[in-house]
Parts: C-alpha cells; structure tokens; sequence
C-alpha cells in the first residue's frame, strides 16, 4: 500500500507550555490533529476553570487561519482541588478531563497530588458526572527504581483506585511496560491507556548506549525491549482501550543537552508518520484508523471527527531542529527520515 487516508485523528495527551514556545509548537499540532487533550503542567499549573478557558484562548489565537484545530483542555489536580469548579468546568465545556500527577514524578509536578486519598472527594465526584481522569502513572518514592516506578504504581495506586472507583473513567497515559498492558487489559471498560510514538521505537538503550542521548529522554523513561514489544502489540492489537496520545512535550535544546536535562520528546511535527511506521511494522495499517482517530474519541464520549487526512509513502526527512519560539527544539526523529509522509490536511 502506498497511500493511506483516514478519519482526520485526534492526540489524546500532550504538552503545549505558554507564550512563545506554546505558539511556536501549536501549528505542528494543528496541522496533524483535529483536537488535543491539553496538558496542564504549566507553571504556574492551571488549576481552575478559569485559568483552563483563558489558556484555551491563547491556545486558539495560537492555530493558524483557515485551521481547524480544538484544544481539550484538562485540570492539574492539587491535594487542595474543590469539586465545585471542576465540575462546574466539565458541565459547562471548558474543561474535558482533569490530570493526576503525584508530586514530584514529573515537569512541574510539584504541586501535583501527594496522596490519593487527598482527593477522592473529587475523583468520586468525576465518577459521577463521567468527567475522565488522566493519570502520570509512577509513584515518587526515593527507594523505588526509576525503570520499577510504573510498575510499582500499578500495585500501589492505579489497582486500588480502580478497585475502589470502578464507575471512574481513568486513562492510564504513556504506557511504558508490558506490567501497565496487562494491567489495562485486565481492567474494566473503563480503564484505557495512551501509547506514544516513542515508546513504540525506542528501548532504554536508545538513550545509553554509545553515549548518553538527552532527546531519548522522557517521562516515564523507555524500558528494556520486551516492554517496548509488548506496547507495538497492544496499539497494533485493534483493542478499544489503546489510543493515540503523543506527550509531545516541548523543552528547548539547551534545557536538554546540559548536565541536568528536562524530561520530555517533542515529537508533534511528524507524530502520524512516526505511529504509522510502527503500524506498518506490524502489519496492522488497518487497525491504524481505530487507534489514531476512534478509540481515544469513544472512550472520552466525544463525536467522532468529520473529514479524513491522507498518508503518502513517499518518505519526509526530519529536520534536526525547528524553531522553539524563544530558541530551537529538537523533534523526535531528527535528522532521520520516516517511509510515509502526511499529504493533505
Ligand atoms: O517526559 C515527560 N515530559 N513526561 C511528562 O510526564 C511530562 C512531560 C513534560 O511536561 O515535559
Ligand atoms: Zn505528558
């Protein structure tokens, strides 16, 4: 095959950042995607209705004319978030979801949840209005391995939850291990997971052998090779509960290439072409579609997208840098080159 179209996608998760890195970042989105969860680790994190529609304003007045690109936005969860603006956000259609990050596991976490028993008000209260939880799931302790934090969260925390808050609808975002596959796949139909393209290409030794790579680093970290087989097979698999989120997240090059580099891949400006090389991989260009542009959408309760985009395998080099707004990024890729490349749209 040689040319692929489908229903124009959606990315389920990533990071945007504000001001000129933010409007320098939003046109690869734009360009890709009909919609986007819009992560809300800003600093400071937005955590009220309010603070989510003015930063969907910004975010709009970012997309280029004649697109047609929506933002979904998402609310930073606190050991102090009162349930009466979230769900007063989620009623009124300015906010879609609301984001766990434990404290301190990831950028600008630091305000995030120290305990989920913090919250439940709140969780139970999303339970009941259907408003989707998305979770960074890693637990932060000192004495837990960085490669065991997903796994371990799994036993501590998403289990639990679950467990407790059945009704809940939780994203369990960028998977990283064949333990958070099997995990999601056990659960009920109200557990899914997001995959992103990176995790699909890359093993931990993509970032340490010959040399220690900065832009192969990311949050959760990329595992060891049986985990990153297990991820092609589950976004591949056709199943409902896997769906497209990229965690584009945007850190210019000098925050990266330095002694304490940023968590984060950007990898918004080829991310369809980056997916669909590892569809292809698997033989799996059918169940493209489904994970790209359906999956994500039914299980958030949102209406499928009209209109299509088309995929040529004609080839797209990657470029080594693109401009960042105050200084450039370096995408995911770069200097690479991809088999498809996104014709229309
Ligand atoms: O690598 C990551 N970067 N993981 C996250 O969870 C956050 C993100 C960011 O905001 O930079
Ligand atoms: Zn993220």
């Amino acid at each position: 095959m040689t040319r692929i179209t489908i229903r124009r996608p959606d990315d389920m998760h990533l990071h945007f950042r504000d001001g000129a890195t933010m409007r320098a970042v939003v046109p690869f989105t734009a360009h890709q995607f009909a919609r986007a969860i819009v992560m809300p680790n800003l600093a400071p994190p937005v955590t009220t209705s309010a603070m989510a529609a003015d930063y969907r304003e910004r975010i709009m007045a970012a997309v280029p004319k004649g697109g047609a690109f929506t933002p979904l936005m998402t609310l930073y969860l606190t050991d102090s978030t009162g349930a009466d603006d979230l769900a007063a956000g989620h009623e009124r259609g300015i906010v879609t979801a609301a984001k766990l990050y434990p404290a301190g596991a990831t950028t600008n976490s630091a305000s995030g949840v120290t305990d989920v028993a913090n919250i439940m008000g709140v969780l139970e209260r999303m339970a009941a209005i259907g408003m989707p939880l998305c979770v960074h799931g890693e637990v932060t302790s000192a004495d837990i391995d960085i490669f065991d934090r997903e796994a371990v969260f799994i036993e501590r925390v998403m289990a639990p939850l679950v467990e407790r808050l059945p009704e809940l609808k939780v994203i369990f975002e960028h998977v990283t291990t064949e333990d958070a596959v099997a995990f999601v796949q056990g659960a009920g139909v109200n557990v899914a997971a997001t995959i992103t393209p990176q995790h699909l290409h890359i093993n931990r030794n993509a970032m340490l052998v010959g040399g220690i790579r900065p832009h192969m680093y990311c949050l959760p970290v990329a595992k060891r090779e049986k985990h990153r087989l297990a991820l092609r097979q589950a976004a591949t698999s056709g199943s409902a509960k896997f769906f497209l989120g990229t965690d584009s997240a945007p850190h210019h090059r000098h925050t990266k290439e330095t002694a304490c580099g940023c968590a984060g891949i950007f990898n918004a400006p080829y991310a369809l072409e980056s997916y669909l090389t590892v569809f292809e991989e698997k033989g799996a260009l059918d169940r493209f579609e489904g994970f790209a542009s359906e999956h994500g959408a039914r299980f958030y309760g949102l209406p499928l997208n009209e209109g299509t985009v088309t995929l040529e395998k004609t080839g797209v080099e990657i470029a080594a840098e693109v401009s960042g707004g105050e200084a450039p990024i370096v995408p995911f890729h770069a200097g690479g080159t991809l088999p498809w490349r996104l014709a229309n749209a």
